[in-house]
């Protein structure tokens, strides 16, 4: 099975359980927006709260807010965003259809490492053994042809696009003869900004209306909020604010699913400190997020950091913590140490002294920040595609199963009557009643038992409970894992106990480093 092909099958199986629905599906859907069905909504509440009690309830020294999705418009002025937020786009002249340009080139730089891709592959076909893959990509013409070609371009657009050169980025689309997917011609305009903010208009009292915003991220209300939360929490630096909140982009290239939408969500936590003491910080918060990540146990090689070598304006240091996705290895979360940009630019838009008077040092300064910044969406696809396995079974049988952290799993217990009839449901749904005030159980009695494993290791619960005759008599039920497919037979008065280690983010969370 190709890449493609698995994850069609896991957008399948994302839609077909419950997880995710292309958003208004019954009048053709909505280009890049979702809705979380019944099964996406109780896993996405279970990746948020590990992100809040990882970052809020777990450090003395951060709180966390929920600011308002439209802000003051200035804001957008002050962060720079309505200036500067934007899209280099291409529109084909035959097929009418508009991309980005970056993304043109690098869908070009791709097919150049999927060349030399296939040269490898068939150079280890022919030499077998003795295959040496780093002196083949030193020396093979072909390889060293597509190689040299894939810098000279790559350095092209990182230098157009660093100096925002929208000629050059159109010359090189020219000069590498790229040609529409669509119509196959190579009839281009020129290359245009595309600011990526959704704006709308807002009433005012005199009747009049002015632009707002939709916010294209939710760092921008913790800014403006820092000192309400300075002053009323009375913070001490260092200190961070955390938010996880809905954000906006007009996404011109939205696809691979729920990694590039128009409307998703963000867990973005701003960590105040004294100038001059932002590199420690930083370092130390890439440390504790990929830590956090990994304390899921979804596969330590899956993670690697990317750090930035060109700089926003108002960084002096930025990294990407990137995960293997389906399609490759992608930005999952952004650690950037922001300088004290963007304080000092609402201090000067709005007029206000945002300054921290600093006891220990007896200095008023405008903090800097280290910013953690994270797509939850992106994290669900991440822990959805490690998670999901297509497993042939003995015996020729073959089963799909989400090996969800049990922590994370929408569904942490399934309630099953081996039969419907002679008391069975009763007595199932006296264990139903004591346990869901705990735990987030669902109870089935449709189907033969097998069946009803297979749909609950398709959403991926940790464990089914089946109740059958003898339960009736020695209060004893069989548990089984998901993962191995044990069957173990127990004490109903113990069920609790099992479940809760088994389940327990307490002991994800505690493996988690922290920031020092
Ligand atoms: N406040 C900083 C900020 O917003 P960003 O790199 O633009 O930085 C942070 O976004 C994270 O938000 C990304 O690492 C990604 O996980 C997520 N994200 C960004 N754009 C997204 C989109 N269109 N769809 C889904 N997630 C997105």
């Amino acid at each position: 099975m190709t890449q493609e092909e698995a994850f069609k099958n896991l957008v399948a199986h994302a839609k077909e359980y419950g997880f995710i629905f292309p958003s208004s599906e019954i009048y053709d859907g909505l280009s890049a927006v979702y809705d979380y069905g019944q099964n996406g909504v109780e896993m996405k509440n279970n990746i948020k709260k590990y992100w809040w009690e990882s970052m809020v309830h777990l450090n003395d020294n951060i709180v966390g807010i929920d600011s308002a999705i439209f802000l003051h418009p200035r804001i957008w002025e002050a962060s720079g965003h309505v200036g500067a937020f934007n899209d280099p786009l291409i529109d084909n002249k035959d097929s009418k259809k508009r991309y980005r340009a970056d993304v043109l080139i690098e869908d070009y730089l791709a097919k150049l490492e999927e060349k030399n891709n296939k040269e490898v592959e068939k150079g280890r076909k022919r030499f077998g053994d003795a295959f040496d893959e780093a002196q083949f990509r030193a020396t093979n013409p072909n390889v060293l042809r597509n190689q040299a070609k894939w810098d000279e371009v790559h350095a092209r657009m990182t230098e157009a696009l660093g100096k925002n050169d929208l000629a050059a980025l159109r010359q090189i689309i020219i000069d590498c003869e790229i040609a529409c997917p669509i119509s196959g011609t190579k009839n281009w305009t020129e290359v245009r900004q595309f600011n990526l903010m959704f704006s709308t208009q807002l009433g005012n009292v005199d009747g009049g209306v002015g632009t707002i915003y939709l916010r294209p991220e939710t760092a921008q209300g913790i800014f403006v909020n820092f000192l309400n939360v300075q002053k009323t929490g009375r913070m001490k630096i260092p200190f961070g604010i955390a938010q996880i909140g809905k954000a906006f982009r007009n996404e011109i290239v939205a696809r691979q699913f729920i990694f590039r939408m128009r409307e998703f969500e963000q867990m973005e936590m701003q960590f105040f400190v004294r100038p001059g003491e932002e590199m420690h910080w930083f370092k130390a918060w890439k440390e504790t997020r990929l830590s956090w990540h990994k304390a899921l146990g979804l596969g330590d090689e899956k993670y690697r950091f990317h750090d930035h070598e060109k700089l926003a304006h108002y960084a002096n240091a930025a990294t990407d913590i990137e995960f293997e996705f389906p399609f490759g290895f992608k930005e999952l979360e952004g650690v950037h140490s922001r300088t004290d940009f963007d304080l000092g630019q609402h201090q000067k838009f709005s007029g206000r002294k945002i300054q921290y008077f600093d006891p220990e040092t007896g200095e008023s300064y405008t903090p800097y920040v280290i910013e953690t910044s994270i797509g939850l969406d992106r994290m669900f696809l991440a822990i959805l595609s490690a998670a999901y396995t297509e497993e042939q079974l003995e015996g020729g049988e073959e089963r799909v199963v989400l090996r969800l952290p049990a922590c994370i799993a929408p569904v942490k217990l399934a309630i099953l009557p081996l039969v419907k009839k002679d008391g069975l449901p009763e007595k199932a749904r006296e264990i139903l009643d004591m346990l869901r005030f705990d735990f987030n159980c669902q109870y089935d009695e449709k189907d033969s038992i097998g069946k009803r494993y297979r749909r609950q290791d398709a959403i991926g619960t940790p464990y089914c409970i089946t109740i059958d005759h003898d339960t009736l008599g020695d209060n004893c039920v069989t548990i089984r894992d998901r993962d191995t497919m044990t069957q173990e037979r127990v004490p109903i008065s113990d069920l609790h106990d099992i479940v809760s280690k088994k389940i327990s983010m307490t002991t994800v969370l505690r493996k988690i480093q922290k920031a020092q």
